[in-house]
């Protein structure tokens, strides 16, 4: 097992033993691509959300310039349905578009994405065994192995299930003669010359189909086939489809951003990577809605920004990368797409996975769904009668800019992340193992999570150091006035201190406040701190605003 590998499934481990994150339906066996959140997984998430809101929305100044922004903006926010008129689909282009290609293997009955099944050609003598007293056979075969891509373990994987293949022991495994290098599945001219990943014959794998990612509902008790409906797979269309109600019933101007946070359903071929690529996920979207003229500076103004949020919660600016798409991979209409990027340690390293993207999209969307499904020249699509292939709602999307008297469609800058993915990327960072001293000062090796405070589940944990002296009832008081103010704190008196200290550097919470035999005389308990391991003694009078202080970061 790689480094990698470890420190994931250490990850992953955490995450279950101490309740972020469960498999959905556990107990039926799990289903594949769902995640249920725990008592502190729920905190966590939720503490990324309201940081996201805050930051985005909640605390922005509408009045003032913000730092690096080209002039003063609005920010608001909606919640749409997760259903929506399937229309809407039509027009965004998910309907035609949204596709992946998958493969089924008939032996397996596995079914693979395309783009993620890597190969090498290998030729060797296939050894099978003889049955009801009949010979064995041998033959001299060229096939082209496959294993699902994990990275830099491929080679590997490619190694076994070519054994298990051309049925050899693992000493004999130089007599594999493996002929060019480790190429896309994608690439094979003929699927019959592929033994799929997990296949014992040759020739199992289907002719790549594509399939469309969204969840398809029937609305209605009678529900025929024209009252299908679909699970949103983006939350930005409810904000497209909205632009003139927030508009006419607020009092923004031009340039705003209309932010939602919500689920979206997408029904991934191959969900893995813990909640990574999930088929139920939230998203954290804005659109922000702009004068053409002055797209390109919006668009450099929010990449920068967004990376910046992620920085400024803790990640470090080494594992983090912004990647500009390349002008052959933009639409037409598009002055720059940029992935926000994380080195998730389930990637091998020097990989980074998306956390975040944020796209220039034109005017598209908004005259896609006043006039109909655009083409990527901005052109209406039409069928082959020369009809509008998707009508759209015929409804006038466009702006008044009453200071210049001019009615454009505005343009769009969409930063677009996930909250799971941002969640994880969060405990991925925050994990850490190192050495702190135990109860005897003698150096232990621990694991702690360094989430940055306003990310922590758990803000504090209050103990009294021995459940006698009057020790108990002065932390209950404490603990009870930080829940007042609103903090989630904890109150622990099993065990050895540095037990329970311990106990909270695995959550990550911040700090650990300990009532002793000195709190009596002075009225003073200690402060420590997670990472530094720093204690410090704080008046009982002042310990609230100590601590919501060191937890505004
Ligand atoms: N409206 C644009 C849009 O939806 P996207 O790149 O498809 O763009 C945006 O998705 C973000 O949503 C991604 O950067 C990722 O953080 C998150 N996301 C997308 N698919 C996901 C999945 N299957 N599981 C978890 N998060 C996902």
């Amino acid at each position: 097992m790689s480094q990698t590998e470890n420190t994931m499934d250490q990850i992953v481990a955490l995450c279950k033993r101490r309740g972020f994150l469960f498999q959905s339906s556990e107990i039926y066996g799990g289903i594949n691509g769902f995640w249920d959140y725990g008592p502190l997984g729920t905190e966590l998430k939720r503490n990324v959300r309201n940081s996201w809101w805050a930051d985005m929305i909640g605390r922005h100044d509408e009045i003032n310039c913000p730092e690096g922004a080209p002039s003063a903006y609005s920010m608001v926010g909606i919640e749409s349905s997760i259903i929506m008129h399937p229309q809407v689909w039509k027009c965004s282009g998910h309907y035609d578009l949204f596709h992946d290609f998958m493969v089924d293997c008939t032996e397996s009955k596995k079914r693979y994405r395309f783009d993620h099944v890597k190969g090498r050609w290998a030729e060797a003598e296939k050894k099978t065994r003889g049955v009801d007293g009949q010979p064995g056979t041998s033959e001299q075969m060229k096939v082209f192995i496959t294993t699902m891509d994990a990275g830099e373990e491929t080679e590997q994987q490619l190694v076994e299930k070519a054994l298990k293949f051309f049925g050899l022991k693992a000493k004999y495994k130089d007599q594999i003669d493996w002929q060019g290098e480790i190429m896309p599945l994608e690439k094979l001219d003929d699927l019959s010359q592929a033994v799929a990943p997990d296949a014992s014959r040759v020739g199992t794998m289907t002719e790549p189909r594509e399939f469309n990612l969204m969840f398809k509902t029937t609305l209605g008790a009678l529900g025929g086939a024209e009252d299908a409906a679909f699970l949103r797979p983006e939350t930005a269309q409810g904000m497209f489809v909205n632009f003139k109600n927030v508009v006419d019933s607020s009092r923004v101007k031009l340039p705003f951003g209309i932010c939602q946070i919500g689920k979206s359903f997408r029904n991934e071929i191959t969900p893995r990577n813990f909640t990574f690529r999930s088929r139920e996920f939230e998203q954290m979207e804005i659109e922000f809605f702009c004068r053409p003229d002055e797209s390109a500076k919006w668009y450099e103004y929010w990449r920068n920004r967004r990376f910046a949020w992620y920085t400024s919660l803790g990640i470090g600016s080494d594992k983090l990368q912004l990647r500009e798409h390349h002008k052959e991979e933009l639409a037409h209409y598009s002055v720059g797409t940029a992935d926000i990027e994380y080195a998730f340690p389930f990637l091998t390293p020097g990989e980074f996975g998306e956390l975040e993207g944020v796209a220039h999209r034109g005017d598209f969307d908004l005259r896609s769904h006043m006039e109909g499904k655009l083409d990527g020249n901005l052109k209406l699509q039409l069928d082959e009668n020369g009809q509008p292939k998707h009508r759209g709602s015929g409804k006038d999307l466009s702006y008044f800019d009453d200071q210049a008297r001019e009615r454009f469609v505005p343009h769009v800058i969409e930063p677009s992340a996930g909250a799971d993915r941002a969640t994880l990327a969060f405990l991925c960072e925050a994990y850490t193992v190192d050495e702190a001293p135990d109860d005897k000062g003698e150096m232990q090796t621990r694991t702690l999570l360094k989430f940055h405070p306003r990310l922590a589940p758990v803000k504090a944990a209050i103990f009294p150091l021995i459940k006698k002296e009057g020790m108990p009832e002065t932390a209950a008081k404490i603990y009870a006035e930080f829940r007042e103010a609103g903090l989630n704190v904890d109150y622990d008196q099993q065990g050895a201190i540095g037990r329970r200290y311990r106990r909270h550097d695995e959550i990550g919470t911040p700090y650990c406040i300990t009532v002793d035999g000195q709190t009596a005389d002075d009225q003073t308990v200690t402060v420590r701190d997670r990472d530094t391991l720093e204690q410090v003694r704080v008046p009982i009078n002042k310990l609230t605003e100590e601590i919501l202080t060191r937890l505004k970061g």
